[in-house]
């Protein structure tokens, strides 16, 4: 979850661009950040607890560097403090590091026997130690390199300066993600593609049990028995003004203003041609079962894509988190289909269970954002939503683009599997294609939301509620409130309210609700009720012109009447909206909630 960042320049202006990738790099993690670079004849290590610009503040102005690693932390082991920091120093060698040395408790006291002593809890330090150890062994980085990858059980991009080597940087990897770029008079190593776009979009990808040596003038790659690698050069198909918030104040409502275009983006190829286009897709014609497999924000566009899957295309789906399903029993065979839906493609349970699926053979497909990502390599067939860079820690537009390939996947199988006529396929491509026209007067709308906001961004506790396609939604819009607001919100199906969690409602309880399905609403309306009857305030978000005018609504939300393919999408984007103005009310730290990174490449 870690950003990490390396360079080698011909310039004396490493610092600078190690500070500006670790800003671009900082949604990764954000609990303290440091530095390492090479001064006259010294590795000087600057560390801070906080952020990169509190780090930026203790960085000794008059000093430049040509060669650096830096590194902004999201805490596995030991709290964020400046002893647990990164980089970390062990006799000779010095590394910056993302990942979790598993073995790392065996490791240490193996290492303690040979006279070593550590300073922090971190993993991180043991893994420096023994870098170290085999450095004096052997007098080679390279070979040092080669025994700990055979000895490091566990998860690491690394990046690796040695007191003895002063004009080399080494990167190693293995099950985190590492990119290495050249721009014109620099050579860099990084955890993610936006730390490096301000200088090049070229880039190349290192793969498991390989490292790379580093200097100004190149970049060579090793496998993990030190034989040369030839690597393909990769191209970002972005500019550097993809990863920056232009004028809005937050990462996250640019994201969300975004929504007309990326959903659009990522369905166009797939729609632009009526039918034709949307064979493009992969058929689900063999499958008897799809096991959806995701965590956080993208489980909950699974959860919306087994309703379309299941009610237009007759598929039966489970929808699973990938932290249970990687433990579970998997009941696989060729006409079982697995998903695996990721913004990041990085999520480390989601690529755990990934790799389980492939070992028992199952047939894969990834909805993936991050394009040549571990998970996208990895699944037999990939469909990259083209939500661009989602910088935000709370998932906005890649959720939406998630929900788009899965509508219109539904609307493949169904076609396919003729649980739709070739007609209404049509018809409601027709309708997917006007989806722009209809969102944007939702996010033009946001004195709405801030009025609502005003109302609701003291209250201890808030309430979602829906039943059906309501609930998956209401489930994302009560993740976005806790995320970035912190005010515990809980969503429960409508039905389920009277089991138990209803004796939390009280005198002014807020409660949040969906009913955009003619079939379940009477009786969403009929709990929603049963809550007004204890006193409770509703706000409803509805399609549904007598409903918006029932005298127990405090508060409507009326959409626009269209098709259910329509409804994902006007249902969320108010949720996101109101999640975002409470959030900016309680003055949170949006684009960076408390405890959370965006990429969680840790399990
Ligand atoms: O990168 P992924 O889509 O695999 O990430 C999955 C979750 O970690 C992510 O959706 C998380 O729940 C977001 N912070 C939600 O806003």
């Amino acid at each position: 979850m870690c950003g990490i960042i390396g360079v080698a320049s011909k310039t004396n202006q490493a610092l600078q661009m190690i500070l500006q990738g670790l800003e671009k790099l900082e949604y990764r993690g954000y609990d303290s950040a440091g530095l390492a670079y090479v001064k006259e004849n010294n590795i000087v290590i600057t560390k801070t607890k906080g952020r990169i610009k509190d780090l930026e503040e203790k960085i000794n102005k008059q000093d430049h560097a040509s060669i650096g690693i830096g590194h902004t932390r999201w805490a596995t082991h030991g709290e964020a403090n400046e002893i647990n920091a990164h980089p970390h120093q062990v006799g000779k060698i010095t590394i910056v590091h993302n990942g979790i040395i598993e073995n790392y408790q065996e490791l240490k006291k193996k290492l303690e026997s040979f006279g070593y002593s550590f300073r922090s809890s971190t993993d991180t330090e043991v893994a420096c130690a023994l870098l170290d150890y085999y450095y004096q062994q052997t007098k080679s980085v390279e070979k040092a390199i080669q025994v700990f990858m055979k000895e490091a059980i566990g998860s690491y991009a690394i990046g690796l300066l040695c007191q003895e080597e002063k004009e080399t940087l080494y990167a190693l990897k293995k099950d985190s993600p590492l990119i290495l770029a050249s721009s014109k008079d620099t050579n860099f190593m990084a955890s993610d593609i936006p730390a490096i776009l301000e200088y090049t979009n070229t880039y190349y990808l290192l793969d498991d049990y390989e490292y790379a040596v580093i200097t100004q003038d190149q970049i060579s790659f090793y496998n993990k028995e030190g034989e040369p690698l030839q690597k393909e050069e990769k191209h970002y198909d972005a500019t550097k003004e993809a990863s920056s918030k232009g004028s809005y104040p937050h990462y996250m409502i640019k994201e969300i203003m975004e929504q007309p275009d990326t959903i659009w983006k990522t369905m166009e190829p797939f729609v632009e041609d009526g039918l034709a286009s949307l064979k493009k897709l992969p058929s689900l014609k063999k499958y008897d079962r799809i096991d959806i497999v995701a965590c956080g924000t993208a489980w909950h566009a699974g959860l919306v894509g087994k309703y379309f899957l299941e009610e237009y295309a007759s598929i039966p789906v489970d929808v699973c988190l990938a932290s249970e399903y990687r433990y579970k029993r998997l009941f696989l065979s060729s006409r079982v289909l697995v998903i695996f839906i990721s913004q990041s493609g990085e999520t480390a349970d989601t690529l755990a269970a990934l790799k389980r699926v492939k070992q028992e053979e199952g047939d894969t497909l990834g909805i993936i954002n991050v394009k040549d990502s571990s998970i996208a390599r990895f699944v037999d067939r990939v469909i990259y939503t083209q939500a661009g860079c989602e910088i935000a820690v709370a998932s906005t537009k890649a959720f939406t683009a998630q929900v788009a390939i899965l509508i219109l996947l539904a609307l493949t199988a169904a076609y396919e599997k003729g649980t739709m006529k070739e007609k209404e396929v049509l018809t409601f491509l027709e309708e997917l294609r006007h989806l722009k026209a209809k969102l944007t007067p939702l996010l033009s709308n946001r004195e709405v939301y801030q009025k609502i906001a005003e109302e609701l961004y003291q209250k201890e506790d808030i309430f979602y509620l829906g039943r059906g396609l309501d609930y998956d939604l209401m489930m994302e819009g009560a993740l976005k409130l806790k995320e970035i607001s912190y005010i515990p919100s809980v969503c429960y199906a409508a039905g389920e309210l009277k089991h138990g969690t209803i004796s939390l409602v009280k005198e002014a309880t807020p409660i949040i609700a969906s009913c955009t399905n003619p079939l379940l609403d009477p009786k969403t309306m009929s709990n929603l009720k049963e809550t007004k009857a204890r006193g409770a305030k509703i706000y409803l978000i509805t399609n549904n012109e007598e409903l918006a005018k029932d005298k127990d609504i405090d508060s409507v939300l009326l959409l626009e009447k269209t098709s259910e393919f329509l409804v994902p999408f006007l249902v969320i984007i108010p949720l996101q909206l109101l999640a975002y103005e409470i959030a900016l009310l309680r003055k949170c730290d949006i684009d960076k909630p408390r405890n959370l990174a965006k990429a969680v490449t840790v399990e």
